[in-house]
């Protein structure tokens, strides 16, 4: 088990390149299963994510290769397998096999999913959309069953606008009989994402993107080959530090326009941005305003990039607000920054931070993916050394953490922790 090692309080410059999107390739690895000849989809991230869904194809039959950011996978000899327990429980977004797999067989049985604890996360919504395609769904011993005779077109409202649940039944709807209507949809590029790599399976979706997507069902799919969208949210994590303690970073390979909410909140605090094609430059800045900020469904504030933004807001003159209305306990962090001397409290949904502090080194604990981002910004603005544990979160989404920071000038390094360190973690 490692930890993360970060000496603080020195200026970063220089170019990033972002990966490609985390929450696009935990579904189109996934909708490969749709299909019956190989798919190839360039530019995928090196997490561990990935790398766990790719296993998880070759449990069920399939072939899987993964070099150079592109998974080929073949998936004409996939079977619908069991899944109840094992690797599926490590992600949250083994989900989307549920989707995929009843779409192809018909049938399924899927753990229910880990992934971060950010408080309650139901998937009633995914179970609501299967039931109205015709699927019968029980849930013994902590797997979900799902079966049907026959898939049909369906007309369903999401009473909660749900990545998750519109990715999830567009899955199972694109090889159905008929018409699926899904009303209410969410409208995150990652949803375009996914409705492209079927598209170009030969699935007929229109309306990705906005919140009513139609889709009349095929009843094949063929292979294809796909290129993954740029991680908005690596993005965002990166021009938030380069905020905190750039001196001038270019971030190459993203799309400025999903990234509209972030970008005009760090120029309401006064750091320069100039946006160019696919690239972000963010400029040095002296002071910070104190900004308020309210994560929403896409186009607004993402949630994902509410922690990382907390840690920069430590660096403002005044008191802030940071609201999260879709995560309303994603505070885990805040623990750990007040260990880092930042002054934050919590009342029910929302974080006042009030600045601006001088963070200082400390041992601390990422306790979900965005938790540990948060944290990577705090130790690059903080004094001193921070030690972070709890990285197998941050390896769960962020590509080659440690080698992006230094090629921006960063001193960040893992260290094996030691036996007594390991023993502590486990008693914690
Ligand atoms: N919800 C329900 N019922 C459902 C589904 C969702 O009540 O059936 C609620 C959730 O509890 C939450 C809200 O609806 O309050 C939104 O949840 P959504 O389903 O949109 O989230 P998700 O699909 O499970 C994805 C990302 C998350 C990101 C959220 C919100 C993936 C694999 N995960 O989760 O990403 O926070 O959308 O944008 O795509 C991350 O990357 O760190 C991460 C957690």
């Amino acid at each position: 088990m490692e930890k993360l090692k970060i000496a603080g309080g020195y200026p970063l410059k220089g170019t990033v390149r972002i990966s490609g999107a985390k929450n696009s390739a935990v579904a189109l690895i996934p909708a490969t299963i749709l299909a019956e000849s190989p798919v190839s989809i360039e530019g995928l991230p090196d997490i561990s994510d990935v790398h766990i869904l790719k296993d998880l194809l070759q449990e069920i039959g399939g072939t899987a290769t993964f070099s150079e950011n592109e998974m080929t996978v073949d998936p004409s000899s996939m079977i619908s397998m069991p899944l109840p327990n094992g690797k599926v429980k490590k992600l949250r977004a083994s989900y989307y096999l549920m989707g995929a797999m009843l779409g192809r067989f018909k049938k399924a049985v899927i753990g229910l999913p880990g992934g971060c604890h950010l408080g309650p996360r139901p998937i009633d919504q995914h179970i609501k959309g299967f039931e109205a395609l015709g699927a019968k769904i029980t849930n013994e011993q902590g797997a979900i069953y799902l079966r049907a005779d026959e898939l049909r077109g369906a007309r369903i409202y999401l009473d909660v606008v749900s990545v998750g649940a519109t990715i999830n039944i567009m899955l199972a709807a694109v090889r159905a009989k008929g018409r699926t209507i899904i009303e209410n949809a969410a409208k995150e590029p990652e949803i375009i994402d996914v409705a492209t790599l079927l598209s170009n399976m030969g699935a007929k979706i229109k309306g990705a993107g906005t919140d009513v997507i139609r889709i009349d069902g095929v009843d094949k799919l063929h292979g294809c080959r796909h290129t993954i969208i740029p991680d908005r949210i690596e993005a965002g994590t990166y021009m938030i530090l380069a905020a905190a303690v750039g001196e001038g970073i270019l971030i190459d390979n993203v799309i400025p326009l999903h990234l509209e909410s972030l970008i005009a909140k760090l120029k309401e605090m006064g750091v320069p941005i100039q946006n160019k094609d696919d690239q972000v430059y963010v400029g040095p800045a002296k002071d910070f305003k104190a900004v308020d900020i309210k994560t929403l469904v896409y186009p607004g504030f993402p949630t994902d990039l509410q922690q990382p933004f907390t840690s920069l807001l430590t660096k403002a003159e005044g008191s802030s607000v940071v609201t999260d209305t879709i995560y309303g306990a994603r505070f885990k962090h805040i623990d750990e920054l007040r260990r880092m001397n930042a002054t934050i409290k919590v009342e029910g949904r929302s974080a006042i931070v009030n600045g601006p502090v001088q963070l200082q080194g400390a041992k601390v604990k990422a306790s979900d993916l965005r938790a540990g981002a948060a944290l990577v910004i705090a130790g690059l603005i903080a004094e001193g050394v921070t030690e972070i544990t709890g990285l197998e979160h941050i390896d769960r989404g962020y590509s080659h953490l440690v080698e992006k920071l230094n090629g921006l000038g960063a001193t960040a390094w893992r260290e094996e922790m030691t036996k007594e360190e390991q023993e502590q973690m486990k008693n914690a």
